[in-house]
């Protein structure tokens, strides 16, 4: 069994970008990336100031606005057009989810689909959908293919079962795996869900398993089939009476009973997680090349 390390593959990633943070600086450039959190979700908390954290260390222009729970749509749309004007932001992510009264639909929207880095404005869905690499693709997703080409896992015409359709990881990812390329792509794709029936039947087929449904431990020894890869992308705050925070992360996977059957698998903490913040980077230094 492998053991996939997405911190491993991060570090990479983020010596690449590291290279052209010093290329662009050369050239008077330095991106930059404004990332908004609205209410006072612990998690999401967390999320934001490992960004904003990772942007500074890698000397990027880092702005966080921290806003309360009651912020209305308009202010939350305000501060988008003030960052879509502000010549140096060219990424601005709006964390999701926001509160309850927010239309994120709307706010997606709102954001200039040149700075969105997370990849969720219609034009850059729909430019993952046409293939087109000037759109932004979404961080977690692309990270999950890239930890598959970096441990050797070949996609093309591999049966891969995606648990989950969010928009932030399950259409992505099925779209990426599809798409008309040997990197990452060419797979036969099957996206299962919450109405799905005879899932475990399914998910056993699958020589690749991308569970992305947020359930901890959901996917057990049974649902997987033996030389399988997954990739866990769940990340879940159970309850740990006795250890310091009172709460532990864990997947989507029961790693300690499906690990044995697999021939890769990514572990949580440690797998997806610091993939997604690298891409992140990445796309923020795409967004200022393409601006220009
Ligand atoms: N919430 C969980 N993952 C993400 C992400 O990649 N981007 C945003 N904006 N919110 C998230």
């Amino acid at each position: 069994m492998q053991l996939i390390q997405g911190a491993k593959v991060a570090a990479t990633v983020l010596e690449e970008c590291q290279r052209e943070i010093a290329e662009l600086a050369k050239l008077g450039k330095k991106p930059g990336l404004a990332v908004v959190l609205v209410g006072d979700d612990p998690a999401s908390r967390a999320y934001v100031r490992s960004k904003d954290k990772k942007c500074k260390d890698l000397g990027l222009h880092s702005v966080k606005h921290e806003l309360p729970e009651n912020t209305t749509q308009e202010e939350l749309l305000a501060l988008v057009a003030q960052l879509n004007a502000d010549p140096s932001i060219h990424g601005i992510l709006v964390q999701s989810p926001p509160p309850r009264h927010i239309d994120e639909s709307a706010i997606v929207r709102a954001i200039d689909p040149r700075k969105d880095v997370d990849g969720f404005h219609p034009e850059n869905v729909a430019k993952l959908t046409l293939e087109d690499p000037t759109g932004f693709v979404p961080c977690t997703p692309a990270g999950c293919i890239r930890l598959l080409q970096d441990a050797g896992v070949a996609t093309d015409g591999a049966h891969v079962v995606v648990l989950g359709r969010s928009m932030i990881v399950g259409k992505p990812v099925a779209l990426l795996l599809m798409a008309k390329n040997s990197n990452g792509g060419n797979a036969t794709v099957t996206v299962a869900h919450s109405r799905t029936k005879n899932l475990a039947e399914l998910t056993r087929t699958a020589d690749i398993l991308i569970a992305a449904i947020g359930r901890p431990l959901f996917v057990k020894a049974d649902m997987v089939k033996e030389g399988a890869v997954v990739i866990d992308v769940g990340i879940n705050r159970v309850e740990a009476p006795g250890t310091e925070k009172g709460y532990k992360i864990v997947g989507d996977v029961d790693f300690d009973a499906v690990a044995p059957k697999c021939r890769a698998i990514t572990p949580v903490p440690g797998g997806v997680g610091p993939m997604t913040i690298a891409l992140l980077m990445a796309n923020t230094i795409k967004a200022c090349r393409q601006l220009g």
